[in-house]
């Protein structure tokens, strides 16, 4: 430590439910993860068009990836699925083949929903998703997290204190799975 944690909200919403998680997960982190956010919403909608010359909008985007130890992926669930936004975000970040920036890259996944599943699905295609991108990830705990209006303030202040520590423990095992990750195979990387 300290690891660079670079985090995608699935959501482009202004008043995104996932971005109050986001937040809140960040005030929860513990002090040996720098977090920062890796912003999706500029990328045009992938092509493999795009492999012989990428934008350099796409360029930044996969480079802001490659310098993180880390990537958390905070996400709703749209249509039972990964919100389309954040699944053309990833193939960008994919591609040109042989140049997959999550090859090996630690990750953990995380959403809410006012649904009472909190994105049970959407997280179960995601990982499916980034298993193929070869991300070694989080496996538990899980966090589905079921959002009330009241449950996190738009400062990120988490109102029940069982979620607080769910929450922060979250972020604890996250922090360790990157230890294991970045100290096992440092060879690779
Ligand atoms: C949803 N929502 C939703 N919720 C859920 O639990 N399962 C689902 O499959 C869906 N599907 C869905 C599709 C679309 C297109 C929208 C806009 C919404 C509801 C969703 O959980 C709610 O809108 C959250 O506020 C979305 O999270 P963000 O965008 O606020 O972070």
């Amino acid at each position: 430590p300290p690891y660079t944690v670079g985090y995608f909200v699935g959501s482009l919403a202004k008043n995104s439910i996932n971005r109050r998680l986001s937040t809140a997960l960040v005030k929860l982190a513990p002090p040996e993860l720098q977090m920062s956010e890796i912003s999706f919403s500029d990328l045009p909608l992938y092509s493999w068009d795009y492999d012989e010359d990428y934008p350099q909008v796409a360029r930044d985007f996969k480079a802001s990836i490659a310098e993180k130890d880390a990537v958390l992926f905070i996400t709703p669930e749209y249509n039972r699925s990964i919100p389309g936004a954040l699944k053309n975000a990833i193939d960008w970040a994919s591609r040109p083949y042989g140049q997959n920036a999550f090859s090996r890259k630690p990750s953990a996944v995380i959403g809410a929903s006012a649904g009472a599943i909190g994105t049970a699905l959407a997280q179960q295609s995601l990982r499916a998703v980034l298993s193929f991108c070869n991300s070694p990830q989080l496996s538990a705990p899980e966090a589905y997290i079921h959002m009330t209006p009241d449950l996190i303030t738009d400062d990120g202040e988490v109102t029940n204190e069982s979620t607080e520590a769910f929450l922060r423990g979250y972020m604890d095992e996250f922090s360790a799975h990157i230890q294991r990750v970045l100290t096992v195979v440092p060879q690779q990387r």
